[in-house]
């Protein structure tokens, strides 16, 4: 969408589950650097009080003087939050612990649900250009997580290939339900993608027939592989594509990115 006055507007996703240890940051990571290796300039949102986003891309923790709490609760401006990372084309808006008091604090906050909405719609979001931003919400379907939602053009949800995998969805499609009624009527469903796929496993079969089955074309065709290259990187503060660029892990989530984009 073009805005000839207003230069482009990025396209905002939420990347959420309610379940913890799902996929969400290292989606929001990977999916991120490899929409940004495809030259789109992305913006990653670090919306969990964990900071597993900022750390996994090298934001030490003492040098996050501005975060997403201050972009929330000090109406602190874009560009004293948003930062480089070491990556071409992918900026960071950090978080830090600070945040897990903002929920509570959110709740006497008359705007509390369109924080992140007015934050990522300052003025000075035109003057980065950014194609994508993704936001990397917590484990819960906290106010957090409905800023999320409200800010949000759609919502990508990464499902774990495990037992009980679609049992949480369907408290996750109430939320967001509930954001369209309220908040957001155009918040769409980005996808749902199946993480830690392990294909010689009849489980992780199983959760794709059935999330195929009952979400149809929904989920997205590529599904991540289970891959200790994946899980290894963040410790090295790095994106897979750029720890291990030809492992699976890396081929998948530049799948994903082309498939997003194919859809786009
Ligand atoms: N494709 C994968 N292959 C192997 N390990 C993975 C893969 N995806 C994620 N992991 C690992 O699984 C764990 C949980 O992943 P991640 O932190 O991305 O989940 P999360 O949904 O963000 O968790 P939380 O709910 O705590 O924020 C991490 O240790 C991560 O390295
Ligand atoms: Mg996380």
């Amino acid at each position: 969408m073009h805005d000839p006055i207003r230069g482009k507007t990025p396209k905002i996703i939420a990347i959420a589950n309610q379940k913890g240890g799902v996929g969400k940051t290292t989606t929001a990571i990977n999916l991120g650097a490899a929409l940004a290796a495809e030259g789109q300039k992305v913006l990653l949102v670090d919306l969990d009080p964990q900071g597993n986003a900022s750390t996994g891309l090298g934001v030490d923790a003492d040098s996050r003087e501005f975060t997403t709490y201050d972009l929330l609760l000090d109406d602190a401006s874009l560009s004293d939050v948003i930062r480089a990372t070491e990556f071409d084309n992918l900026m960071i808006a950090p978080s830090t612990t600070d945040l897990s008091s903002a929920d509570i604090e959110l709740v006497s906050n008359e705007k509390r649900s369109f924080l992140l909405h007015d934050a990522l719609r300052q003025v000075a979001i035109d003057s980065y250009d950014f194609d994508y931003i993704l936001i990397d919400c917590p484990p819960s379907l906290n106010l957090l997580t409905v800023n999320a939602m409200v800010a949000a053009h759609s919502v990508l949800v990464p499902l774990q290939s495990e037992f009980f995998a679609l049992e949480g969805l369907s408290q996750l499609m109430i939320s967001i339900r509930e954001v369209r009624q309220t908040a957001n009527p155009d918040l769409r469903i980005e996808g749902v993608v199946l993480t830690m796929y392990d294909k010689r496993n009849n489980l992780s079969q199983q959760v794709e027939a059935d999330a195929r089955e009952y979400l149809g074309e929904l989920v997205f065709k590529v599904v991540i592989p289970r891959n200790v290259r994946v899980s290894e990187a963040p410790s090295y503060a790095l994106p897979v594509l750029e720890y291990d660029p030809k492992s699976k892990g890396s081929e998948a989530y530049r799948a994903l990115a082309r498939e997003l984009l194919a859809a786009a």
